[in-house]
């Protein structure tokens, strides 16, 4: 038994880049609709093992992918934190964070509990997955998570988790703190139940200029990284929008770096030599014809470094991407060989 991408992660040859999508199970498909519909609400959905595990599976059924990402949010393991937690689509946070007194009645669980759901949902999955096909547990990086907590929702401008931050400097690293340590102990427990890789989504990342990137984002991301050196899966940091972080990023204590595409790929290799990279073509080309989402793979397969190196898109794929425009992608990876 031998993964495409797990090798891939490893730095290892492999005879084609792995592929697999952000948001691969979601409402660009049928199927998820039809399911989402019977579940009622998102969050019952992602709370329902046997629903949420077929979910996960629908595009590796599908389309062949190289690795499942477990179905849920990066906000879900908030709500065993004390936090009130709605989704309208998107979403809302009912007790936000806006004073140091609201960090200390944020109750991390030692041992974890409170997401068994999740548990269920990757055992599941990893029994009905071809044992060649990577399963992925994920979470939200501290700075992303500290900004919806703080936010409520999501912003466009980040002005109140920047004045948080900038007011209760020493709230903010104990919130950061908190969360990568809560972080740290939720994707243990995911690895523990079948997770095969880990990846931490820094979504808002690129809204921070280089010194605050350093001391808010960068900094509690190393915290949450080192906590799981000793499980020997392989770390994806998902640095969202980093293109001027790339010699921060050089160090940090994980196995591939993800990129999106205002990022350039062949820089990215070039500055992340001791990482496998990750990405990153635009999820706005599968918009275009099949035939220019086949062109721009290929370009991108150009660019891409060897070994180390793993198809995806620079972000989520959208909820109004044809589901064949998806296969061209994904067809035109697989029908790639390493010369
Ligand atoms: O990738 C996958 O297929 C696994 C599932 C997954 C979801 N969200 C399902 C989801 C993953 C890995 C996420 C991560 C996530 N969630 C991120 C990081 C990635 C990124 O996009 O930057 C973020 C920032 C969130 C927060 C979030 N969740 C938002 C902003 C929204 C609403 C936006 C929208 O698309 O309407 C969600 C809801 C959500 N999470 C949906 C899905 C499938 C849509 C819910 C629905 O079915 O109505």
């Amino acid at each position: 038994m031998t993964s495409r991408f797990l090798e891939a992660c490893w730095r290892r040859p492999v005879d084609r880049p792995p592929v697999w999508v952000m948001r691969q199970a979601g409402r660009y498909l049928p199927e998820y609709r039809a399911i989402r519909r019977k579940a009622g609400d998102f969050l019952t959905l992602c709370r329902t093992p046997e629903l949420a595990a077929d979910v996960t599976l629908q595009p590796v059924r599908r389309f062949g992918l190289d690795a499942a990402i477990v179905f849920s949010d990066i906000l879900t393991p908030l709500v065993p934190l004390g936090i009130e937690l709605s989704f309208t689509p998107g979403p809302h946070i009912g007790n936000p964070i806006r004073h140091p007194s609201d960090v200390r009645r944020l109750t991390v669980p030692v041992p974890w509990t409170g997401t068994g759901f999740l548990d269920e949902t990757l055992e599941r999955v990893r029994q009905a997955l071809d044992p060649d096909t990577a399963l992925l547990g994920f979470c939200g990086a501290p700075w992303t998570l500290a900004s919806y907590l703080v936010e409520g929702t999501t912003s466009r401008s980040f002005t109140r988790i920047k004045q948080f931050a900038l007011t209760f400097p020493g709230a903010f690293a104990g919130l950061a703190d908190r969360l990568a340590d809560a972080m740290a102990a939720y994707l243990r427990s995911q690895v523990e139940h079948g997770a095969q890789a880990v990846q931490i989504f820094d979504s808002w990342l690129g809204t921070l200029g280089r010194e605050d990137a350093r001391e808010w984002a960068l900094a509690p991301a190393v915290r949450l990284f080192e906590q799981l050196g000793d499980l020997g899966v392989p770390r994806i940091y998902f640095a969202n929008g980093a293109g001027h972080l790339l010699d921060e990023l050089a160090s940090m204590p994980c196995e591939v770096i993800g990129i999106d595409w205002r990022t350039g790929l062949s820089e990215a290799a070039a500055k992340l030599g001791g990482h496998a990279i990750q990405g990153n073509l635009d999820p706005g080309v599968l918009m275009g014809p099949p035939e220019v989402i086949r062109q721009r793979t290929l370009a991108m397969l150009a660019q891409a470094p060897r070994t180390g190196y793993i198809a995806n898109l620079g972000h989520g794929i959208t909820p109004d991407v044809p589901v064949s425009h998806m296969t061209a992608f994904v067809r035109t990876v697989q029908e790639s060989h390493h010369a």
